[in-house]
């Protein structure tokens, strides 16, 4: 079973609509005749109709960076699933480390609004890691595993076969430090053993398992080379399409 890579950028609170638009047309220039690795891009959501419009029919896939679980309603300040999938959205990243350290996103809400995301017809790419802390404190698989199970609570199997699991050590993050080879690797063995317990081997099989936490066009290409990394999700080094476009072009 081949899983095609997923390369994705996230931009966090950086570019306006206009700079997204820029940026995202340089991509999808650059990225022209890219073959066998999905591309995608999370704009601030206001950009999410300009940048998905400026990208149609390219490589170039478009996500959000968060949603809110409900469907509609009196929620100030939020956007919903279908609210992203009808500004031309494909993707959208949950539980983010930033989301659960300054938004208070904790795997309860993780599974709701991947519920979500799966209802409106999205691709979540839910992301799990660990602190420092939890990492000195050998606490690493617990924390996986609970973020996995708690944040994936009740879902069957064929709902959650579109599904991307991003690994993202929190210490990692914006730090330039990444993790080693060595730990990436054991890591994503031991996700894709879980998916496998808690789900099929075959849900397992198909998965994408992403990498996060300073991957730079100089790092990449040792990190796509582990067995069970199926791409990057990739934040600082996003933001510059002509940096980007290296780790896009990794192979
Ligand atoms: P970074 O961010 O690449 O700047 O470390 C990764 C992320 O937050 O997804």
């Amino acid at each position: 079973m081949s899983r095609t890579p997923l390369i994705a950028g996230n931009w966090k609170m950086h570019k306006t609509g206009p700079e997204a638009v820029d940026s995202a047309k340089r991509l999808a220039q650059l990225s022209e005749g890219v073959a066998d690795v999905d591309i995608m891009i999370a704009p601030t959501s206001l950009a999410l109709p300009l940048v998905s419009q400026a990208v149609a029919g390219t490589q170039v896939r478009v996500g959000a960076q968060n949603l809110y679980f409900e469907k509609q309603g009196a929620f100030t300040g939020e956007v919903s699933g279908d609210m992203i999938r009808a500004a031309g959205a494909e993707y959208v990243l949950i539980g983010h480390s930033e989301r659960r350290q300054f938004f208070g996103d904790t795997d309860a809400l993780v599974c709701r609004k991947t519920r979500a995301a799966l209802d409106a017809g999205l691709i979540p790419v839910v992301c799990i890691g660990e602190t420092e802390k939890e990492r000195d404190e050998e606490k690493t698989f617990f924390v996986l595993d609970k973020q996995v199970s708690d944040g994936l609570k009740g879902f069957g199997l064929e709902e959650i076969r579109t599904l991307v699991l991003a690994y993202e050590p929190v210490w990692a993050i914006g730090t330039g430090k990444t993790a080693s080879v060595e730990q990436v690797e054991e890591v994503h063995r031991f996700l894709r053993k879980t998916l496998e317990e808690k789900f099929s081997g075959a849900l397992a099989k198909e998965t994408r398992i992403l990498y996060g936490g300073s991957v730079k066009p100089d790092n990449v290409k040792d990190l796509m080379s582990i067995e069970d990394v199926d791409g990057a999700l990739v934040g600082g080094a996003s933001l510059d399409a002509d940096k980007f476009i290296n780790i896009i072009r990794y192979q």
